[in-house]
């Protein structure tokens, strides 16, 4: 009989920040802990941590109980109604931005929340890595998650690692067609990537081993302005990773980071800037509502349980994880993300400064044109 399945799930949403698209309150993020402690007490999950990157709220919970379940999103539901809560009472900005009705119906789909989960059975040893992005969308993870998984160049495992060599199933989603298609490395990879290219339409959701170890990692792609049918805030992912043997190991993971890149979505959504790699402590968005912030922390899973350097006897939830993008060797890939984006911003209002016409979050495009039928004349 294979062993129990446990399941990681983050569910994120940006309820309210102080100061702009800034930051939650403490407040929030305790009121959340509070919950979620509540939840861990009921034996809904097993344990939880509670952070946040810029505006976004990242609750991490462990459960047995599967993917998708109502009790586990009934928490995460619970913690970003009070926190929008107490935004509202602060008047903060954008107080409930992602929470787009008012009846919960058993799952944060569709609702506003993002989410990622992934369930497998726990290996001997268990290295997990949580990436949460700000100011940005889902396909932002599909070029580092390319490197990572399908170029030998970045990840030496996929030679040498026997198991890695067998490939990955990598789980592409249409986010505009609502539809997926699984492909497998190494075989498809040219193909994969002709898809990923498009990041207004296609985004990694998922990548499996093809050596039997199960999920690799999964991002969560909901897009927020196609699920409210208008533009909100960005989707701001995460993506949750398992490490190391057979699957990429913890630097590998990391390592594409250190070059610039550029992604869809820092102020009002609607422009290009490279993704700066940075501790939570520094998510806030400081220079145009950016750049866009990546973070990346780092546990053990220890039977359904956070493991982190926290001190034995600790209260579970109260966790310390290692703060990869916290380190100094990561000053120049952040100096080198300040001198990207502001190259770009020197475009100003012009492309690829700014989105594509379908992705610009505002755009007073259509009202000009309306203003100017009667004066526009055809060429001859
Ligand atoms: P150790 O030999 O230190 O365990 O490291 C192996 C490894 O996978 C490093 O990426
Ligand atoms: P958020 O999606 O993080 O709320 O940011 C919205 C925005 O466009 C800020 O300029
Ligand atoms: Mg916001
Ligand atoms: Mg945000």
């Amino acid at each position: 009989m294979s062993a129990e399945k446990v399941t990681v799930s983050v569910i994120k949403a940006d309820v309210g920040s102080v100061v702009g698209h800034s930051r939650p309150h403490p407040s929030m993020l305790e009121a959340s802990k509070g919950i979620l402690a509540d939840a861990q007490k009921q034996g809904i999950i097993e344990d939880f941590y509670v952070t946040r990157v810029g505006d976004d709220i990242n609750l991490y919970m462990t459960h047995y109980k599967g993917k998708g379940n109502k009790d586990v999103h009934g928490a995460a539901w619970e913690c970003f109604q009070k926190a929008a809560k107490i935004a509202k009472s602060m008047k903060l900005y954008a107080a409930g931005q992602d929470i787009l009705t008012d009846a919960f119906s058993g799952n944060v789909k569709g609702a506003g929340p993002g989410s990622a989960e992934m369930s497998f059975e726990e290996r001997g040893s268990e290295p997990l890595l949580f990436f949460m992005a700000d100011k940005t969308e889902p396909s932002a993870y599909s070029l580092p998650l390319s490197k990572i998984f399908l170029d030998p160049f970045t990840t030496t495992g996929l030679v040498v690692d026997a198991r890695a060599k067998k490939g990955f199933c990598v789980e592409i989603q249409d986010v505009i067609d609502n539809k997926k298609v699984v492909m497998k490395s190494p075989e498809e990879t040219l193909s994969i990537l002709s898809l990923l290219g498009d990041t207004s339409r296609y985004a990694i959701k998922r990548i499996c081993s093809r050596a039997g170890i199960g999920p690799a990692c999964v991002v969560s792609t909901d897009k927020l302005n196609l699920t409210a049918g208008k533009y909100i805030g960005k989707d701001d992912p995460v993506c949750i990773c398992r490490a190391q043997s057979g699957l990429p190991s913890v630097g590998e993971y990391l390592q594409p980071f250190i070059n610039p890149m550029l992604v869809a979505g820092w102020m009002r959504g609607s422009h290009y800037g490279a993704f700066y790699p940075c501790s939570p402590e520094d998510s806030d968005p400081v220079y145009f509502d950016g750049p866009p912030r990546i973070c990346c922390l780092g546990f053990q899973l220890n039977e359904g349980k956070l493991q982190g350097l926290e001190p034995l006897g600790t209260k579970n939830g109260e966790h310390i994880p290692v703060d990869f993008f916290k380190s100094d060797t990561w000053d120049l890939a952040r100096a080198n993300a300040v001198k990207a984006s502001r190259f770009i911003r020197s475009q100003g209002p012009f492309m690829p400064s700014i989105l594509g016409p379908e992705e610009m979050e505002y755009t007073s495009r259509p009202e000009v044109l309306k203003e100017l039928t009667s004066r526009f004349e055809r060429l001859d």
